[in-house]
């Protein structure tokens, strides 16, 4: 689709969001949304015809890409025969895409509580461990992300848990594995894996494994820095939640469907939890969609109890004929393969070579189509390029990088000092190129802030 030039459209939206639109996580008065006036594939257009490669896939959620023809028919399709209908029936796109998860989670994760989103569904997880243990207590990373309503706020590490944590949520947070910054004073991987897994066991230890329902991880985490977390380090922690009746939930809200180059991250690591969260890629974010995939053994806890929960929408048909044709599209043409491929394949080593030349980029990690640049000032210090949680002109250096991709027709994820690399996972090759020519252009802006 070539984009339409019309400024005056441009403003007009503009002007009526700024009026009237209140945006997540944002000082209203700070900021200057760009108006969009379209999308297709791996790009997106205003209205005054600038076309930019998106690095972000939205959220990191259009694992499909933009207005793929197929999953807009089925969703025209379902409009046309059932548009909604409440949860307490069995409906056959809520019932087809409950069957086509359920046959690609791991191990016995074969019951699926669909919610609106990846907040709901963590929250979900957790009350479903809560139940299911009778206790109270939660353990989640330093480093995470989980969502931004209360409970699965606080389970979150990085500091959007600040302003909603009154210290009565029952979370207590540990570090999980991160070579690159470790907690440990670790020098190899192994070590990592070992001392983060030894502090894990202490702090279940102090806490009292009597008063733990539950460890949530993201398999690996995404926002808060895509950390692909050692070999063993899962399996470790699924060792010891069996140690200590602790159900283990993984949240693979960003890093399922798809973005590592597997179905889900949990199959990079052979890792089966008792509860796994999704949303985001189950329908490429088209319709509102998340989800709670659970174990024979906790379903059987809700077997003749009533589980007490609920959403007006669990399960809209909207967004579950969605998530069917988006899972039936990743099937049909090779999307999952394609992320493992485009990423082992141009995408990993255009960062690396990019890593070589750059001196602002102080570590390139990640799998599949869910790659992270670490931004330092220093490469020996590994100093950030800029400091943890910086606003306004503390972060002009990130805010310049950002600004140079976007100059150069890139869409690029920025968070704290690092930049992500999350196309869609349907990415040509060539694409993929010209992400990595912009982001090159931009990292020399970033070099500048380098000593
Ligand atoms: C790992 C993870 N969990 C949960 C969430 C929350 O999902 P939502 O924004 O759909 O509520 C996110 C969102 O980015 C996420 O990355």
């Amino acid at each position: 689709m070539t984009p339409q030039i019309d400024p005056r459209a441009g403003a007009a939206v503009k002007a009526a969001d700024r009026a009237h639109v209140f945006h997540s996580w944002s000082a209203q008065d700070l900021i200057d949304p760009l108006a969009v006036a379209g999308a297709e594939g791996s790009y997106f257009w205003d209205y005054d015809g600038n076309r930019y490669l998106d690095f972000t896939s939205g959220l990191v959620f259009t694992n499909i890409g933009y207005q793929h023809p197929k999953v807009v028919a089925a969703i025209q399709e379902q409009a046309a025969t059932l548009t909604t209908f409440a949860p307490a029936f069995a409906v056959e796109a809520r019932s087809e895409a409950a069957r086509l998860i359920a046959e690609r989670t791991p191990g016995d994760l074969d019951k699926i509580f669909f919610t609106n989103g990846g907040a709901d569904a963590v929250e979900h997880a957790v009350r479903m461990a809560r139940i299911h243990t009778g206790r109270p207590k939660v353990l989640s990373a330093y480093r995470s992300y989980h969502g931004g309503t209360q409970q699965a706020v606080n389970i979150t590490g990085d500091p959007r848990r600040w302003a909603s944590d009154g210290a009565a949520a029952g979370v207590v947070h540990f570090w999980a594995p991160f070579l690159y910054r470790s907690r440990f004073y670790a020098e190899t991987e192994q070590q990592e894996c070992e001392r983060a897994l030894e502090h894990l066991e202490t702090t279940i230890a102090f806490e009292g494994p009597g008063t733990i329902a539950a460890v949530v991880l993201e398999t690996i985490p995404g926002t808060a820095g895509i950390m692909v977390p050692p070999r063993g380090y899962l399996a470790g922690v699924r060792d010891l939640c069996d140690k200590y009746g602790i159900v283990f939930v993984l949240d693979e809200v960003m890093a399922g469907f798809g973005r590592t180059g597997e179905w889900f991250a949990a199959d990079l690591f052979e890792v089966t939890p008792d509860l796994m969260t999704f949303a985001k890629g189950v329908n490429s974010g088209y319709v509102p969609l998340g989800g709670v995939a659970v174990s024979g053994r906790i379903a059987e806890t809700f077997g003749k109890r009533p589980y007490p929960g609920g959403l007006t929408y669990s399960g809209h048909p909207l967004a579950c004929a969605a998530a069917v044709a988006t899972i039936d599209v990743m099937a049909q043409e090779g999307v999952v393969a394609n992320a493992a491929v485009v990423g082992a394949q141009v995408i990993e080593p255009g960062l690396r070579e990019l890593a070589e030349r750059h001196p602002s980029v102080g570590e390139v990690r990640g799998v599949g189509m869910f790659w992270a640049l670490e931004l330092v000032k220093n490469r020996e210090s590994r100093e950030p390029l800029v400091p943890y949680n910086a606003a306004g002109e503390a972060n002009a250096p990130m805010a310049a990088f950002a600004a140079a991709a976007k100059a150069h027709g890139l869409w690029p994820f920025v968070n704290m000092n690092r930049t992500h690399v999350v196309p869609p996972c349907t990415i040509t090759e060539t694409e993929a190129k010209e992400g990595l020519a912009a982001l090159d252009a931009a990292l020399s802006v970033a070099d500048e802030h380098t000593e």
